[in-house]
């Protein structure tokens, strides 16, 4: 039994190594950062930048691993008559470099957007057909991360192949510069994205544009009222809510691996429109099915509340586990309490994570509080039917990650105390908090931390199940760690623990 789990991990291992998405050789992990467009849209220039940037230090943020700072639609203004594109220089009075060095001073990571198209979504210079000169440009101003939308594509989408063809120019251009630059898809999941995008980009997003809402179903994004989660619905518009999303993406929520993301869009975390519940529950599932994690909040704004959401170490670890395997849905009901918009059912999602454990999430995305049971026979029905999988056949640890979040209290002494990654360090670490900068979560893993493992509230049996009420439109996210061996034994990293 023990041989053929070796067995499968080193294939799988091997089939991550060969089948490598970008060859690039970057983002081994779901890339983590910020994203001005969810909260700001076109209201961009270099303070807003420069100011986000010294906040994600100064929450902490950047030591739990938020580095990208993305600066998406409207930097720009036209073309010299050289063909290069030109910064808009009353947004960003020094110019792009400068903005990109400060940036990279905080030990941050810099982040730009442009278009497969002759223009951007809201108008300004797109790269279609200047892909060379573009990336250029862009390797001039020491970017990092790149997001290649797909507004105006002069007709040239419809098919994979002529969609390939636009986002594979942007890719060996962006190569060709010899600058390591993550190259981040934004075709909104249309033409077969899913299939071809791991060839030639580090993350590709799977819907039109995500709103702040968690379940409300909107025309503009989905095709027929009964089936948005077939990868033929497309639509490149936008107000996709959490569940949308989750339901778009389930059917081949497994795509994603070490180098290739799917992108289920930036966070809405923080914004209003949702609540504390709702929040968590998109952030842990965003996490667990190793989305790209761009916070999409004005951190000028920010509430402790959402601050405790976006920072919990817990949830990140799940985010970063090596292992880079997207959690995929297990069960869906549907035959649950509806709202006024016809709206309700429940969702367990789960995937497997480095050392043997496993991520488990009960979504209640039902009109009232539920009772939920999760059965290891589904949990692991890809390892194996009807509880053949050895791990289907063992005793569990159940450790829920929201249990030790952290309390607002602290939050809302960073926001309004901390000014350097100084003062960010000493409220932290009086607080306990996990800083990953000083233990990379690989390490925090393997040690054991206690901060990355959550706190144990319940256990399962082999061949059991977990029975658990989840509040109306809530998640309950859990860390199961195997409790013994396969054979009997314990395993020789948890003997201190069990
Ligand atoms: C959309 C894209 C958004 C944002 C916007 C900018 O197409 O999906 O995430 O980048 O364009 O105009």
């Amino acid at each position: 039994m023990r041989k053929t789990i070796r067995r499968s991990v080193l294939l799988f291992a091997f089939a991550v190594d060969t089948v490598r998405a970008v060859n690039n050789g970057l983002a081994r992990t779901p890339p983590l950062g910020w994203n001005n467009w969810n909260s700001l849209g076109c209201d961009v220039s270099a303070e807003l930048l420069l100011d986000t940037a010294s906040r994600l230090v100064s929450l902490g943020l950047m030591d739990v691993g938020y580095k990208y700072t993305v600066l998406d639609d409207c930097w720009s203004d036209g073309r010299d008559d050289n063909g290069r594109i030109k910064v808009d220089l009353k947004r960003f009075p020094d110019g792009m470099s400068s903005v990109s060095a400060r940036i990279h001073d905080h030990g941050l990571l810099f982040g730009m957007y442009s278009s497969a198209g002759h223009m951007t979504c809201a108008r300004g210079e797109g790269s279609l057909d200047h892909e060379v000169a573009d990336a250029q440009s862009f390797a001039e101003f020491s970017i990092d991360y790149l997001k290649y939308d797909n507004c105006y594509s002069k007709g040239r989408a419809g098919s994979a192949s002529e969609t390939f063809a636009r986002y594979e120019t942007m890719a060996e251009a962006l190569n060709k510069t010899g600058r390591p630059i993550v190259y981040s898809l934004c075709n909104w999941g249309e033409d077969f994205v899913m299939s071809w995008g791991v060839s030639i980009a580090n993350s590709w997003r799977i819907s039109g544009d995500i709103y702040d809402s968690f379940s409300r179903p909107d025309d503009r994004c989905s095709c027929t009222e009964n089936d948005p989660s077939s990868p033929w619905c497309v639509s490149p518009g936008a107000h996709c809510s959490v569940l949308t999303i989750l339901n778009k993406i389930a059917p081949y929520a497994d795509r994603g691996q070490p180098g290739g993301w799917q992108d289920l869009d930036a966070l809405e975390v923080g914004l209003g429109g949702m609540t504390d519940d709702e929040y968590i529950a998109h952030f842990s599932l965003w996490a667990a099915l190793k989305s790209p994690l761009l916070i999409g909040a004005d951190l000028r704004t920010l509430s402790p509340e959402a601050l405790a959401i976006l920072n919990n170490p817990a949830v990140l670890a799940i985010s970063q586990d090596v292992l880079g395997v997207p959690a995929t849905r297990v069960e869906r009901n549907t035959d649950v309490p509806k709202d006024r918009y016809g709206v309700g059912e429940t969702h367990i999602w789960s995937g497997p994570l480095s050392g043997g454990d496993q991520v488990l999430i009960f979504l209640n995305a039902a009109n009232t509080d539920l009772e939920m049971v999760a059965y290891l026979e589904d949990v692991f029905v890809g390892q194996g039917p009807s509880c053949s999988a050895p791990q289907c056949n063992q005793d569990w640890v159940v450790h829920d990650l929201w249990g030790s979040r952290m309390d607002d209290k602290v939050a809302k002494e960073l926001l309004e105390k901390s000014k350097s990654r100084e003062d960010a360090a000493r409220i932290l670490q009086a607080a306990n908090h996990y800083n990953a900068s000083s233990l990379p979560y690989k390490e925090g893993l393997e040690k054991l931390d206690i901060r990355l493992l959550g706190t144990k509230v319940d256990e399962i049996s082999a061949r059991g199940s977990l029975s658990i009420k989840v509040k109306r439109h809530s998640a309950k996210v859990f860390r199961l760690r195997p409790k013994l061996g396969i054979t009997g034994k314990r395993y020789n990293h948890f003997k201190d623990e069990l």
